[in-house]
């Protein structure tokens, strides 16, 4: 920090409340505050205001219907086309020359998309897919990294009703096979390789492992060649096609976009639970891009003439609704960068940013900790003038980075907006209207307008300001979750079951149970306080302990784990995981590389563990339940919880020593 900041580093300090500017609210999206009683009064109906943002092939009946809870329809009877709204529309708009997507690789090349080029390409893609014998309703699998033909695949199996799941180029083969045998897809787009820190990785090599794993084989899979004369050399296989052969053939083919039911599957995504297995989250085409887009517009305050940058992974839900089909549907200008945040410098980030003149900024505040810990010299290097508006999302940010990031990039003009919400909201949720809402560093703020949110205790009776609690909703939302993929039973048992009166049918007893702590102010701002189940929050990123457990015992010589979250100051949490060896295998070095390599292969690196500690037994009551809150606590370093009631206590500082000991 230079000299000069620390006037200001002190003021801030001390803020704990921010207005917008004027000039903001003079210019916002949404900047009436009667909006929150307008949809309070007139709810479900001002959900309209949403539906209106899209063009609708047949007007809905209804806005919501509530008869089967909590399997809630919204805007039924009518239909659209989710491609047509996020392409056609603008071109037919007069808006062809309009850039859709800026694409920046991480060596610097770029590419630029007008919306009439998406219009070609995605029509050009949707017909191979058809020649390649994709139907409605084919659920085709996108394991691609942040290249611009992703956004593009997603649109062309939208404009043919076949519904995409996404997974996260970075998850490992095994856990690509495991979404495509749940999924039951039978299509797949993948690419050779990408860029990261310099270096091609190769991922047609993992795509092909994957792919041997997938029971059901697979018909056709399309690999985009990212990496040219970087490229390892893989022949396709009989059944792999080239995806620039594919669009020559195609050479200016049209596909009509075909007319969906709002409540038809827009998209699969897969995301962790508490159980091994990974939750198919369906998103619908009515409900999800309604909601998308009028998120985009009320809060990210999204204009066609704005340069928008959400630095997340189209892998991730956030890139689905925030970089993909909330901007494009409004028409604007949606950037995507390939690569890390350091690459070549660290000031990467700031250098898009200058160079596009971003307006609005959308990233995670591990980010955020990492772009602090490295210094504000490397924004202060760059002209961010631009930006008008910052967000963050996917962990609760702690009021000092968000200051730091209202500061060092937005230089306290641009109000910050810390967005709450999940896979499954398919939007935000909790969050400041910018152009209304004071905001208040480390609350997200208060739910949106429509959005019935409560703090409760265990019994489910709201609790006082300023007590922690758990979050739940008490409305449906057109963007939420329709249903776990081919199991009503776990969406039920999941979100439902905590606070509901499951034998009702009266929307009223249905609660959605997000599964996060929280607690509310006075001013019915909302605090997130994390993850109350078996969930860890890395990098903003969702892994389930399970998950990461199963993997472990899988490996040679491990007879239990157990694994938990604990602090980390750039990566929120980290994966701790304690590990009890089989007899006649030995603690060391070899077998934590071993459950290391497990983990990459079952999950991928993010859920790579910080710690493996060895260890003869684990923290367990006395009715065999393994108390994870100690183990909690001792990755934290923190003060021990109450062991009285385990039946092995001694084991705790055993194992505190160890974790000491390997930490230093
Ligand atoms: O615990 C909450 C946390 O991230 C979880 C959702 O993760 P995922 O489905 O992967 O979606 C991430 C991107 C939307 C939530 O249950 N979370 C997300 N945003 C925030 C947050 N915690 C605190 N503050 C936030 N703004």
């Amino acid at each position: 920090m230079a000299q000069g900041d620390t006037e200001l580093e002190a003021r801030l300090e001390e803020q704990d409340e921010f207005e917008p500017s004027e000039e903001f609210v003079a210019q916002a999206n949404v900047s009436d505050s009667d909006i929150y009683d307008e949809f309070e009064e007139n709810w479900p109906v001002c959900w309209e205001r949403a539906a209106d943002l899209l063009d609708w092939d047949e007007e809905y009946d209804e806005v919501l219907d509530d008869s089967n809870p909590p399997f809630y329809e919204w805007f039924t009877g009518g239909e659209l086309n989710a491609c047509y709204n996020c392409v056609d529309r603008h071109v037919e708009n007069g808006d062809k020359n309009r850039v859709a997507i800026k694409w920046e690789g991480e060596h610097g090349e770029t590419r630029t998309y007008t919306y009439q080029d998406l219009y070609r390409e995605v029509n050009e893609f949707a017909a191979a897919l058809r020649d390649l014998g994709v139907e409605e309703d084919d659920v085709v699998t996108l394991y691609m990294p942040m290249v611009p033909e992703l956004p593009i695949a997603m649109l062309a199996c939208a404009r043919i009703g076949a519904p995409h799941n996404v997974v996260f180029a970075g998850f490992s083969a095994e856990a690509l096979a495991t979404r495509m045998n749940a999924a039951d897809s039978r299509f797949l787009v993948t690419c050779d390789g990408y860029y990261r820190r310099g270096d091609p990785l190769d991922h047609l090599d993992k795509t092909n492992e994957g792919l041997d794993s997938v029971d059901h084989g697979v018909d056709a899979t399309v690999v985009v060649d990212r990496l040219g004369d970087d490229g390892f050399g893989h022949d396709l296989k009989g059944n792999q096609h080239d995806w620039d052969d594919l669009l020559d053939e195609q050479g200016g083919e049209r596909v009509e976009p075909v007319e969906r039911d709002a409540e038809d599957m827009l998209f699969l995504m897969y995301t962790s639970g508490t159980t091994g297995q990974p939750k198919g989250v369906k998103h619908t085409t009515g409900g999800y891009l309604s909601y998308a887009t009028w998120t985009s517009h009320a809060v990210l305050d999204i204009e066609q003439e704005d340069t928008y940058w959400c630095s997340a992974d189209i892998g991730w839900i956030t890139g689905h609704s925030y970089i993909v089909y909330g901007p494009l549907a409004l028409g604007s200008t949606t950037v995507m960068y390939e690569g890390t945040p350091d690459f070549p410098n660290r000031d990467r980030m700031w250098d898009i940013v200058e160079k596009y003149a971003v307006d609005i900024f959308y990233t995670a505040p591990t980010a955020i900790r990492a772009f602090m810990k490295w210094g504000s010299k490397y924004p202060a290097s760059r002209d961010l003038s631009s930006l008008r508006l910052l967000g963050t999302v996917g962990e609760p940010i702690n009021p000092r980075a968000w200051k730091w990031y209202y500061e060092h990039i937005g230089n306290e003009d641009c109000p910050v907006v810390d967005t709450w919400w999940q896979t499954e909201t398919g939007g935000m949720m909790i969050t400041t209207l910018p152009g209304v809402k004071n905001m208040k560093p480390g609350s997200a703020g208060p739910p949106l307008p429509g959005i019935d949110a409560q703090i409760v205790d265990t019994n489910g009776d709201e609790v006082k300001p300023g007590r922690a609690g758990y979050l739940t909703v008490n409305k449906p939302w057109p963007g939420m979750l329709r249903t776990l993929y081919n199991n009503d039973e776990r969406y039920i048992s999941e979100y439902w079951e905590e606070y509901s009166d499951t034998d009702s049918d009266d929307p009223d007893d249905w609660v959605y149970f997000p599964e996060d702590g929280a607690k509310v102010d006075e001013d019915d701002y909302i605090t997130v306080l994390g993850r109350v189940d078996d969930v860890i929050n890395v990098s903003g990123h969702r892994l389930g302990t399970m998950e990461i457990e199963s993997a472990i015992v899988g490996v040679e010589g491990v007879a239990e784990a157990a694994v938990v979250g604990g602090n980390h100051e750039v990566k929120g949490e980290a994966v701790y995981a304690y590990v009890i060896t089989e007899d006649g295998y030995e603690e060391g070095d070899d077998l934590r590389a071993r459950i290391i390599e497990g983990v990459e292969d079952a999950i991928g690196p993010i859920a790579r563990p910080e710690q493996v500690v060895f260890t003869p037994e684990l923290p367990k009551t006395r009715s065999g339940k393994i108390m994870r809150r100690l183990l909690e606590d001792v990755a934290n370093g923190a003060e021990l919880g109450n062991t009285s009631t385990l039946r092995n206590p001694e084991i705790v500082g055993e194992i505190e020593a160890k974790v000491r000991a390997q930490s230093d």
